[in-house]
């Protein structure tokens, strides 16, 4: 099983969640998060004409939590419904889940998912 943390814009989480839940994925937590890519922000010119930097930018962070044969999918529909060409659309990051356990019934595992 793998996390599939994806740092996308605020704009685009209706979109991802729609098709993700088209894709059959269900399972996920949504953060607001503030942060920052390898631009540091982004810079603009503010009242007067003087440059102001903001570099800590809002995006949303979606977590979900796939069998190891759904994740390029998932990275696939991610890619495709958050994705507008522009710097700053985002990123995602997969990493290992070493188990999961549904309260309710005690199963574990990719059954559990
Ligand atoms: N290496 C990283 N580790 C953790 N979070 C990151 C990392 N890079 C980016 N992020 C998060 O993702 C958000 C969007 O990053 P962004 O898309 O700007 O990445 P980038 O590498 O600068 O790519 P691009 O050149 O397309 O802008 C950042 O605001 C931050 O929240
Ligand atoms: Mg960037």
């Amino acid at each position: 099983m793998k996390k599939i943390e994806a740092i996308i814009r605020t704009e685009k989480l209706e979109h991802v969640k729609n098709a993700l839940a088209d894709g059959g994925i269900m399972g996920l937590n949504v953060t607001n998060v503030i942060g920052r890519g390898v631009q540091k922000g982004i810079t603009y010119q503010g009242r007067g004409g003087m440059p102001v930097t903001v570099d800590m930018l809002s995006k949303i962070k979606l977590e979900t939590v796939v069998k190891d044969s759904d994740v390029e999918k998932v990275v696939n529909i991610i890619i495709e419904a958050g994705r507008t060409g522009n710097i700053g659309d985002g990123k995602i990051f997969i990493s290992p889940v070493e188990e999961v356990i549904r309260l309710r019934t005690g199963e574990r595992g990719e059954g559990a998912i």
